[in-house]
């Protein structure tokens, strides 16, 4: 069986907007047609947090499992995600997802790109805050995919969101680079919202919303 994924993106990312084709993973698990309960394989407690506060209220459960997965050297996020699905399968009862996210600076050519999470952990918010000093164009994006396996199919589903790098870290909540981010249209960055907030305009807030349309519209099927 294949499917589309639906892709949600802000306006000015339309033009970038991907969709990714699925692809049938042999799975030993039998096909569920309705999804009520979703494994989120992640160690990082603010992307299970996210993906609770957006999912439960619509009625689903998120497990998390920290098992984790190789994360392979690719400069996409897509390849990232199909990788650890095809790792997972067969040792995690579906259905499960897993999430890959990266931060774009245009004044750096895209970085740190997919290699955000070693960034974040080596320059931190303030090395990307030095290497962006009086650089006036400062133009960035968030991008999540998202791999969800249902136990039969594999889908990517995809949010991006068009911002800026504030010129100094701001706010407490979130996580990562939430404190230097600004979100197209607004002037607090993400680590200034209340986690709804981030939800309803964030990468990861979109996947998450694609992803409840895709699970909405095969329950339909
Ligand atoms: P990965 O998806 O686990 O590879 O991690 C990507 C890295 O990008 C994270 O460790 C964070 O540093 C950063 N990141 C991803 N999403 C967000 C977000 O929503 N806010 C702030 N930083 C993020």
């Amino acid at each position: 069986m294949s499917m589309i994924s639906r892709t949600l993106v802000p306006s000015r990312a339309n033009r970038e907007a991907v969709r990714f084709r699925s692809e049938t993973l042999t799975c030993p698990i039998v096909c569920l047609r309705t999804v009520s309960k979703i494994t989120f394989v992640t160690g990082n407690q603010g992307k299970l947090s996210e993906a609770r506060e957006r999912l439960e209220p619509l009625g689903f459960t998120v497990k998390s499992d920290a098992r984790g997965y190789t994360e392979i050297q690719s400069d996409d996020l897509l390849s990232v995600c199909r990788f650890g699905l095809r790792e997972l399968e067969g040792s995690l009862e579906a259905p499960f997802m897993l999430e890959d996210s990266g931060l774009f600076v245009d004044a750096l050519d895209g970085f740190p790109g997919v290699y955000a999470s070693f960034a974040y952990g080596t320059l931190g918010n303030d090395g990307i805050l030095s290497l962006l000093r009086d650089v006036e164009e400062r133009s960035a994006r968030f991008r999540s995919v998202i791999g969800f396996q249902d136990g039969s199919d594999a889908v990517f589903l995809e949010g991006i969101v068009e911002g800026r790098i504030a010129h100094e870290k701001r706010g407490d909540a979130g996580f990562g680079f939430d404190p230097i981010f600004v979100p197209e249209g607004q002037e607090r960055t993400f680590a200034e919202m209340t986690q709804a907030e981030k939800g309803r305009l964030s990468h990861r807030g979109q996947a998450l919303d694609a992803l409840v349309d895709h699970v909405n519209a095969d329950g339909q099927g």
